[in-house]
């Protein structure tokens, strides 16, 4: 039996450091730092708004600081993730949750043997072995058995979230880069080696629920291009990372957890759903942004000018590429529009956002956004770089900043 590493950072310490916010190695998370000093300026009463919650960072630290949140996000799985992760615990449901899972273990061996439910991820032999991943499965199904299919009961969706953690850290997915990669080798786990690693990061995740939660935090489904989920509610402060015009796919990234907690079941499905995200281009969201045209709304000049630049790059791909950064600030100049009527005057609204470049075409998003939220009657509009993104030396992050005073 090959031996696995005593690994420390399964331990009850390692958790105790991240807390909820390491539970899932996810999407680039933005910096969980950097979202506690936004929220530290804030008054203790101001209501938060975040328009694209991902891994629910901005919801976890307002919580964390006391206050109260909406956020929202186009991905069914981000928004089920993001509720357990800023959900309230009771000590003694926690107690009962861990008897159950050990009867999830206790009765693993009897599903061994059995037919079990696998998901249609494509070269799944690149993510597990065929020893490990039917012990994925067999788990999975006495998970089932005990706590039905991931639902919105917050204790079940512990295990649910340990299944995905143990999930991902059994397979060879790589995360040394800003977007998921392979490792060379798929490593064999045992039966025994399962159980383990799956009773270990259920106590770090149930460890980390018992830090008590000031406030209070919500995620909804919803566009935030349209914003009509949260219709009749009004914020003061906006605390927010939209994605970058780099044709990063969430869906993409999200791929195992999504199909292994059946928020998705069909590859169509994570196309369409590409294609209402911003900045999606899974799939066929990229034949559909083939079609794609703008109505006809003002956008910044200097949008223009790029896109003409890349429209005109020697690529096969420059026309795709000109409207997919085209209709990328097309949805965030309607988001913006859509925001006004959801601020209270006075309301601050804070951005992080990546620049990008394409064919030596530096698209300067935070000057983009800049442009769209003045010409949308914001003001005090402003952008700093945050930090240096990578090796290029023109990519940087910033924070967008405007007043909305009504
Ligand atoms: C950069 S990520 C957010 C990361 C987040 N700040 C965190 O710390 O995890 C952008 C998010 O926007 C979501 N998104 C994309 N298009 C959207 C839309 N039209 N409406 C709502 N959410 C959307 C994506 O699903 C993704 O989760």
């Amino acid at each position: 039996m090959l031996s696995v590493k005593q690994r420390s950072d399964y331990t009850f310490r390692f958790n105790k450091k991240m807390g909820r916010h390491g539970w899932l190695r996810l999407t680039p998370a933005y910096s969980v730092k950097l979202v506690q000093e936004l929220v530290e300026e804030t008054l203790k009463d101001a209501r938060i708004l975040e328009p694209f919650s991902g891994t629910a960072t901005t919801g976890l630290c307002a919580t964390e600081s006391g206050m109260i949140s909406d956020s929202l996000d186009i991905n069914p799985f981000l928004v089920w993730f993001g509720n357990v992760k800023c959900a309230h615990f009771e000590e003694n449901e926690l107690k009962k949750l861990e008897q159950r899972i050990e009867k999830v273990n206790e009765q693993l061996p009897s599903f061994l043997e059995a037919d079990n439910w696998a998901p249609k991820i494509h070269n799944i032999e690149r993510w597990w072995c065929g020893h490990t991943l039917p012990l994925l499965c067999a788990l999975r199904a006495s998970i089932v058995e005990e706590f039905g299919e991931p639902s919105d009961d917050q204790y079940s969706s512990l295990a649910w979230v340990a299944f995905c953690r143990l999930m991902i850290e059994t397979s060879s997915a790589d995360f040394n880069h800003v977007s998921m990669s392979f490792k060379e080798d798929v490593t064999r786990y045992e039966v025994n080696q399962i159980k383990l690693l799956f009773k270990d990061i259920v106590e770090a995740v149930v460890d980390s629920t018992k830090e008590n939660l000031l406030g209070n935090a919500e995620i909804f489904l919803g566009d935030s291009r349209t914003l009509d989920t949260l219709n009749g509610k009004k914020y003061d402060h906006v605390i927010t990372s939209p994605p970058y015009p780099n044709r990063m796919s969430y869906i993409r990234e999200l791929r195992p957890y999504m199909y292994w907690t059946k928020f998705l079941n069909e590859k169509k499905e994570a196309g369409e759903l590409d294609w209402k995200a911003i900045g999606g281009t899974w799939g066929t969201a990229t034949s559909k942004l083939k079609e794609w045209a703008p109505d006809g709304v003002e956008l910044p000049e200097s949008l223009l000018v790029v896109c003409e630049k890349i429209l005109h790059a020697e690529s096969k791909n420059a026309d795709l590429m000109a409207r997919y950064v085209h209709k990328y600030f097309y949805d965030m100049h309607s988001h913006f529009a859509s925001l006004r009527s959801l601020l209270n005057a006075g309301a601050k609204i804070d951005y992080i956002v990546g620049n990008s470049s394409f064919y030596g075409n530096l698209v300067n998003s935070e000057k983009i956004f800049e442009s769209s939220l003045v010409s949308l009657g914001y003001k005090n509009v402003s952008s700093r770089i945050v930090r240096k993104r990578n090796s290029k030396k023109e990519l940087f992050e910033f924070c967008v900043t405007a007043k909305w005073n009504g």
